[in-house]
């Protein structure tokens, strides 16, 4: 499928599939909506202590930079799990601008090393943060009480319906341990009900600019 480089509202750039007329990130801010989402509604839940992280969807790798860039300031200590089918390709990440964007360029050696870490292997990128980047399918996940904060940021329902299902969200909560949670931009009504159904509490929350709403689940 075509893809191309496009600049979004907030100045930073993301991807976009042409066909199906999605991005990798909102079209009004792909850093605005990393921290709306991400880090203000899903990190900052924690502080001071070991955190498993489980992203869907690495990606440009974009939230787990900016994982990186806020965790110190919590007291955390990271284990990052990034999951992906279809890994972004050096061309293309070589035309996105967070570093300068997230006036991050002193931690360029960091970005390069999220990206060209082996996959299958648990990685220090730096102290206190560990990147385990699984090249494989959603559906394939089969961890058990990992995981503190998982961000589930895949495609749309609109174009991947398949990965807003039961199925995909009852992986999501067997992969979770007790007390942890699930944030996702998403909001639509059948996603909510999916999370509803395999036993999360979901709250509906303010969404980042250009949304009403997103989600967030957890397990007790
Ligand atoms: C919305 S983008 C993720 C954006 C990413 N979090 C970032 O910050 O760049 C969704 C990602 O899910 C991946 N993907 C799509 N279907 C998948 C599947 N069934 N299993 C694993 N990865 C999939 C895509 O290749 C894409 O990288």
């Amino acid at each position: 499928m075509k893809r191309e480089i496009i600049t979004t509202g907030d100045g930073s750039k993301t991807i976009q599939i042409m066909d199906w007329q999605e991005q990798y990130h909102s079209k009004h801010g792909a850093i605005q909506e990393a921290y709306h989402v991400f880090i203000k509604s899903g990190l900052d839940l924690f502080k001071d202590q070991e955190l498993q992280i489980l992203e869907i969807g690495f990606g440009t790798g974009l939230n787990a930079f900016i994982t990186l860039i806020e965790f110190e300031k919590r007291d955390l200590r990271i284990r990052y799990t990034g999951v992906e089918a279809y890994p972004v390709l050096n061309e293309e990440l070589e035309q996105l601008n967070y570093l300068e964007e997230l006036k991050s360029l002193s931690r360029k050696d960091d970005f390069h090393l999220m990206h060209s870490s082996p996959w299958g292997q648990e990685i220090e990128i730096t102290k206190n943060f560990s990147l385990n980047k699984q090249q494989k399918f959603f559906k394939e996940i089969d961890a058990f009480n990992t995981y503190d904060l998982i961000y589930f940021d895949a495609f749309g329902a609109r174009v991947q319906p398949e990965l807003w299902t039961v199925e995909i969200f009852q992986i999501m909560f067997n992969a979770m341990k007790s007390g942890g949670c699930l944030v996702t931009y998403a909001a639509k009504g059948s996603v909510r009900r999916a999370m509803l159904e395999v036993g999360f509490l979901v709250e509906r929350l303010p969404g980042p600019p250009g949304k009403r709403e997103m989600l967030r689940a957890k397990k007790q």
